[in-house]
């Protein structure tokens, strides 16, 4: 814990004078703050029409008061003096709220700062990180990461460094200038006081905290509704709205009666509270009474300014007392920011050199792979890849092929066996310059919130002749050229809308331009209509020549041609060959084939000869 205190706070040390300087305007502020409660008695005094700081005999703050205003506040009739001291509140106040504003000003900045830097830090770290922890980790827990836990740790600072900095300075100033009024007054409210707080705080903590539990259970009526809502289909076509409905209820109501008990107790904690602190306000008010009237130790007005004060000095004690728990819930966001500040990164992913692409082969030998330990999903799989050839793997889904080609840019390595190219492990490859070598297109192409221009040439900077040869080879130029703004037209969430086989081409020319000499290809063409199909099959032609690709496709149709053929079933490899062979062989690739081509809506596909 403290050692994540210490790392936190290497964030805020090069923001350090701004701080420094955030508290001595914030020590300033106080003081003046303080002195405007002081003013109450000069004020008093004239409105009374007393004579105006008679007591600078008895009390330090009166003299200091009248040294320097004195003369001022005394000239003239009461009403004048009256009108002085409103200016000199006034004057206060004024000079309080600038302080306190530039202070705020100057934190503010530095909390902003600080949260960015830890930001941009983990985000950055992200991306280095293998594609398992990605695997692992939802993505809403890694967006959490990045934007809540790094604002909730930087509160550690919020809090630590300002909030409870000012309330300190503004408790200590409070407290001194209350000595200075009336140091046996003091005595008796810094007695008393505490002594309830402690009594008090466990007790309103258990009943605020059955609020939070109570809270929880909202969980559980969203997770209800999430999962409705995310079944909506089922729900429907299953005539199950009412069922739903009913099942909602049930929680909801669930939920109102758990909230209603809750909150009866947690209600009753400000109540407790008030009716003791008022308890304390009433005994040192009688006490202050009897100094006032009794023996006089003290008189009106100073006691008027001391109790206006001390109830001012609720608020940061209380703010204090808080500390301790919200600290305990930023520093569990820190811990969990450092946690993933923590995770190993790839091998630096940056390339090291270039790398040539294969002349002789791509080899896996005995490649055994597992997400789990004990469960494989890889088991021997041994074949070799010659330059140029169109490498297909077929099999059911979940036969492990989508993981086998992930394996060759090294999104993971083997757990057992290894994977050569040109004889050379790939592990003895730099990362960077090895992923150099590939181009991915899969059934999902990521179109970012960019222009297509961008979108292409992503991660590169190529001429507009470049960019519309790879859209003119992807077949992507007539619906581009379409476009409002053409390559500069805004895709993506917040911008034009492409359909899947719109966005497919967009993909492969992404794929073209980048020019690979390896390529993969997973699932390509699985979720499209056929009339883009055959606009896509066309331009897949185009990128396949001049390769090595390792294609993945659900249409058997679309690999027929592929000089080579490997069959999976449940990890293995269970076959190998061309087509021919294969079909002939009468395997698991003629029942794929005989599958596809005899099911009823099947595209219309024409079995390959
Ligand atoms: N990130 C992962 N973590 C754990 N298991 C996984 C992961 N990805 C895939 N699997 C499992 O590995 C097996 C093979 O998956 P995959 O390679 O995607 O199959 P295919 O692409 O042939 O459909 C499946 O049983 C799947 O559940
Ligand atoms: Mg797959």
């Amino acid at each position: 814990m403290w050692s994540s205190y210490a790392r936190l706070f290497r964030y805020v040390r090069p923001f350090a004078w701004l701080l420094v300087a955030a508290i001595l305007l914030m020590v300033v502020s106080a003081v003046i703050d303080a002195f405007s409660l002081v003013l109450l008695i000069p004020f008093l005094q004239s409105l009374f029409g007393m004579q105006i700081l008679a007591g600078a005999d008895t009390s330090s703050l009166e003299r200091l008061l009248d040294g320097w205003f004195g003369g001022w506040l005394r000239s003239g009739d009461p009403l004048d003096s009256l009108r002085n001291v409103c200016l000199l509140v006034l004057g206060a106040l004024f000079l309080k709220n600038l302080t306190l504003y530039a202070a705020r000003l100057l934190t503010v900045y530095v909390q902003e700062h600080v949260e960015r830097h830890m930001r941009d830090d983990v985000y950055g770290h992200l991306q280095y990180l293998p594609l398992s922890y990605f695997g692992r980790t939802k993505v809403g827990q890694l967006i959490t990461r990045v934007l809540n836990d790094t604002r909730e740790a930087r509160s550690v600072i919020t809090f630590a460094l300002t909030d409870v900095l000012r309330q300190a300075v503004t408790a200590v100033t409070y407290v001194t200038f209350l000595l200075l009024l009336s140091w046996r007054l003091t005595l008796v409210a810094l007695v008393t006081g505490p002594l309830v707080a402690v009594v008090l705080s466990p007790i309103l903590r258990r009943l605020k905290g059955s609020y939070g539990k109570a809270f929880q259970h909202r969980g559980e009526l969203m997770s209800v509704a999430q999962e409705t809502m995310s079944g909506i289909r089922l729900v429907k076509s299953f005539g199950a709205e009412e069922h739903e409905r009913e099942r909602f209820n049930r929680t909801s109501r669930r939920y109102a009666r758990r909230m209603v008990k809750a909150n009866a107790l947690s209600q009753s904690a400000g109540p407790i509270s008030e009716t003791l602190s008022s308890l304390i306000a009433l005994v040192l008010i009688w006490i202050g009474a009897y100094m006032v009237l009794g023996t006089g130790a003290l008189t009106a007005e100073v006691f008027i300014a001391f109790v206006t004060m001390a109830v001012r000095l609720v608020s940061p004690v209380k703010a204090l007392a808080q500390f301790p728990a919200s600290l305990q819930l930023s520093i569990a966001a820190a811990e969990r920011f450092f946690e993933v500040l923590d995770a190993r990164a790839e091998p630096a992913a940056e390339k090291v050199g270039t790398v040539r692409p294969p002349r002789e082969s791509i080899r896996f030998h005995e490649v055994d792979f597992e997400y789990e330990p004990g469960r494989p999903v890889l088991r021997g799989i041994d074949f070799e890849a010659r330059p140029g050839e169109v490498v297909a793997l077929v099999g059911p889904s979940g036969a492990g092929k989508s993981t086998l080609v992930d394996l060759l840019p090294r999104f993971i390595d083997p757990t057992g066996g290894r994977i050569t190219m040109d004889g050379r492990d790939l592990r003895e490859i730099p990362l960077g310059s090895l992923r150099s070598l590939f181009g991915v297109v899969s059934q999902e192409t990521v179109i970012f919130h960019d222009t297509v221009r961008a979108n292409v040439s992503y991660g590169t900077e190529r001429s507009e002749d470049d960019i519309y040869a790879a859209v003119r080879a992807a077949n992507a130029e007539d619906f581009i050229r379409e476009l409002p703004e053409g390559l500069d037209t805004l895709l993506g969430d917040r911008g034009v809308r492409l359909s899947g086989g719109q966005r497919q081409r967009v993909g492969i020319a992404r794929a073209i331009l980048r020019d690979p000499p390896l390529l993969i290809l997973d699932e390509a063409t699985s979720s499209l209509d056929t009339e883009s199909e055959q606009l896509i099959q066309a331009a897949l032609e185009r990128l396949l020549t001049g390769r090595t690709v390792f294609v993945i496709a659900h249409r058997l149709s679309t690999i027929s041609g592929a000089d080579r053929i490997l069959a999976l079933e449940d990890g293995r490899l269970v076959e190998s060959g061309t087509h021919a062979e294969l079909y002939a062989a009468g395997g698991i690739y003629r029942r794929l084939c005989d599958l596809q081509f005899a099911a009823p809506g099947s595209g219309g596909q024409q079995a390959p000869s």
